[in-house]
């Protein structure tokens, strides 16, 4: 089963080819970041007409790089939520004109399973499983039983966590996405130089909080601006890190479940997929990650997850609309 996989959810213009969920055979990301960098996030205006000129270029080299032809392809998935709702309308609006013009199935695939998914091309995690979504959107933690069943157990209450690290990066004037340039920071700096609050709330028994985190940031520097940057992105990464391992373990012990799996932007970072990784092994719990570039969006999650749809017989109907604020086990 070949399918063309598109994601335009938020900045990133994406096309995939993907056999039998399996097999990547192309994966092209055309990241917007030069045009919203000089704002310091996204701008929702900009991200859809950037989408609008290159999806169809996109597509073709996705095509292209796969050595497929549009004739070969016998299924179009697309991301319709959550995201941004004009950018997700360009993916959308593409994906039904081919399905349509083709006559080959449509499937519309939630985001958050598609970053799910991305750690499946490496090796199948067991399942159940416990799912930690990290992302500029999202923070969420799941019970996965299988995929297609998802449990809500905790998410953020404020700011995602990458979203975090954006915010501080841009109050330092360090750059965006601000994810990557702390990562590689707080490398050279002292993790235990300042105590931040844990970024966790006490009665939310899984959720958690990053605002009151980026405060204490925020007066940290006005008070002190003589701190290490490399000492400051250290400190604050470990505030981040160890609340996010703290409750995934949690759930992970408390479900009784031998595998976790780390998915979204912020899976990337170094430091959590350390310290999950050593603190999962403590207690015999399998982690999965997926490599560096299928952290962040791209389109091949998306072919992936559409595989399991045709698998079940789900198909979307050429109706299907945006939801910007699409819900994964809620
Ligand atoms: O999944 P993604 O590409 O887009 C969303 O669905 O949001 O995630 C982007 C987020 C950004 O906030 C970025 O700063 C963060 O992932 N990110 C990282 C790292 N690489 C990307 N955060 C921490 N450490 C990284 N190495
Ligand atoms: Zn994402």
């Amino acid at each position: 089963m070949l399918i063309l996989g598109i994601e335009t959810s938020c900045d990133e213009t994406a096309a995939s080819v993907v056999r039998d969920g399996e097999e990547i055979l192309s994966n092209i990301i055309l990241s917007q970041t030069k045009e919203h960098e000089k704002f310091g996030g996204i701008v929702p205006e900009i991200a859809s007409r950037c989408h609008i000129e290159v999806i169809i270029p996109v597509i073709e080299e996705a095509l292209e790089k796969g050595k497929v032809t549009l004739e070969e392809i016998e299924g179009v998935a697309v991301t319709i939520g959550p995201g941004l709702v004009g950018s997700l309308l360009v993916g959308i609006s593409v994906a039904k004109a081919i399905a349509f013009a083709k006559g080959i199935p449509l499937f519309g695939v939630n985001h958050l399973e598609g970053h799910l998914y991305a750690s499946s091309f490496e090796g199948k995690p067991k399942l159940p499983a416990i799912g930690l979504i990290v992302s500029g959107g999202h923070t969420e933690l799941l019970f996965i039983k299988e995929y297609g069943n998802y449990k809500l157990l905790g998410r953020t209450r404020d700011d995602a966590a990458g979203e975090a690290f954006d915010k501080i990066a841009r109050f330092m004037n360090w750059g965006y996405p601000g994810g990557p340039i702390i990562d590689e920071l707080a490398r050279r700096g002292n993790p235990n130089t300042i105590k931040f609050p844990k970024a966790i709330i006490k009665n939310g028994e899984y959720d958690f909080s990053f605002s009151g985190l980026k405060t204490s940031v925020i007066n940290r520097v006005k008070e002190n601006d003589q701190i290490r940057e490399e000492d400051l992105a250290a400190s604050f990464q470990e505030a981040i890190v160890s609340a996010l391992t703290e409750k995934t373990i949690k759930a992970a012990k408390s479900f009784g479940v031998e595998s976790i799996i780390l998915a979204g932007g912020v899976a990337a970072n170094s430091a959590l997929r350390e310290k999950l990784k050593s603190e999962a092994s403590r207690f015999e719990i399998h982690l999965s990650y997926p490599s560096i570039p299928l952290c962040t969006d791209n389109a091949a999650m998306i072919a992936g997850v559409a595989y399991l749809m045709w698998k079940k017989g789900e198909r979307a109907s050429l109706f299907t609309e945006a939801i910007p604020n699409l819900k994964l086990g809620a």
